[in-house]
């Protein structure tokens, strides 16, 4: 198979080229840094590289959670403008299959329950809780404390930031384009990416990121809110092969099919911390009871429907996978 590699030279994308080039597939980068040309919001460009292309992986966005909303319009720019060029130009060259980088964002606070309401949906936490260092959302309903569980694709939608809201209205598009098309769209809802090659010394980077940065200037990774906050930190090896197994699937024609990709495996960002520093020698992280209002306090996935689904399973544990990143290379951010 021939497949476009949208933001191919990315932490994520450039792994899913290796992982495809492995596969016996033949992978062709269109990303801005590698080429100013390749920009995806420029029709004619995407166009030209479409040229016998069987599928598309389509990587390129800005991430991060930016600037508030200064920046909005740049991140709706790279994001949405632009998987609504590349999709259009889909449509034209009749290139029918799509994968896209999507994001656990979409969800805002993971699954929680109350003893007496069941499943609830706490809304955004509140700057005076947060200042108070109260950082477990409450139970919308009576305030109870509540238990954090594992989020699956049905949750609605709840995107608490400029950038989550891109990541959500991709996914909008590219159901809309396979609606129209009859190709087949799949979104694999990445949770914590981490892993070699992630860029370092950026706030558009990931936690894991900062820490290990942190780590190699020989500082202390400094821990927000208690540290009791849980994630799915997932290697990018595994998620490089979901893109793999997706591409390679024959997905449901005409809909876009969502898979939260995640380890299975939550740990809190305090663990991950500690796992890292431990790992690089030193220094111990240090929790500071900061905090960052776009955050939400735990967000883990059942990933069961990746696995049966695409017959997909990580491959990288937690321990190997920490211990590998405290030494691995990461490169400049942009
Ligand atoms: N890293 C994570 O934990 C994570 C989690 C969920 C989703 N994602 C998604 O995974 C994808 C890859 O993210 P990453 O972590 O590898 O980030 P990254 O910044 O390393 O890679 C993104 C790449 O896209 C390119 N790009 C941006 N705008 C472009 C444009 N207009 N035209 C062409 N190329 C463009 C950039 O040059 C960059 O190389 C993104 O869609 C991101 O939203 C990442
Ligand atoms: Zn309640």
């Amino acid at each position: 198979m021939r497949v476009l590699v949208t933001g191919g030279a990315g932490f994520i994308g450039s792994h899913v080229v290796t992982a495809l080039g492995e596969h016996g597939h033949e992978a062709v980068v269109f990303d801005v840094r590698d080429d100013p040309g390749a920009d995806v919001r420029d029709p004619a460009a995407v166009r030209h590289a479409l040229a016998g292309v069987d599928a598309v992986c389509h990587q390129a966005a800005m991430v991060g959670l930016g600037d508030g909303v200064a920046d909005a319009a740049e991140y709706v720019s790279h994001n949405d403008l632009g998987t609504a060029v590349l999709l259009a130009a889909m449509a034209e060259a009749g290139v029918r299959r799509l994968v896209l980088a999507g994001s656990m964002v979409v969800y805002g606070e993971g699954r929680y329950e109350c003893r007496r309401h069941g499943v609830v949906r706490p809304g955004p936490r509140a700057v005076t809780d947060l200042d108070a260092g109260r950082f477990e959302p409450p139970c919308p309903v009576c305030g109870a404390a509540l238990a954090p569980g594992l989020v699956g694709e049905d949750a609605p939608a709840d995107p608490r930031n400029v950038y989550a809201t891109t990541k959500l209205t991709q996914e909008h598009l590219a159901a809309a384009w396979a609606r129209c098309t009859g190709g087949s769209a799949v979104s694999l809802r990445y949770h914590n990416v981490y892993g070699p090659g992630m860029p370092r010394d950026t706030p558009y980077a990931g936690v894991a990121s900062f820490f290990r940065s942190a780590l190699a200037r020989g500082e202390a990774p400094r821990v927000f809110e208690d540290g009791r906050q849980r994630r799915d930190f997932v290697h990018v090896r595994d998620v490089a092969a979901a893109n793999v197994a997706a591409l390679e699937a024959s997905s449901p024609a005409g809909v876009l099919t969502a898979y939260n990709t995640g380890s299975g495996d939550p740990h809190t960002v305090g663990e991950m911390a500690r796992a890292l520093a431990t790992a690089h020698g030193g220094p111990e992280p240090v929790v500071t009871g900061e905090y960052r209002l776009g955050d939400v306090r735990h967000i883990t996935a059942d990933s069961s429907r990746l696995r049966d689904g695409l017959g997909w399973k990580p491959e990288v544990s937690f321990e190997e996978g920490m211990a590998e990143f405290a030494r691995a290379g990461m490169r400049r951010g942009v």
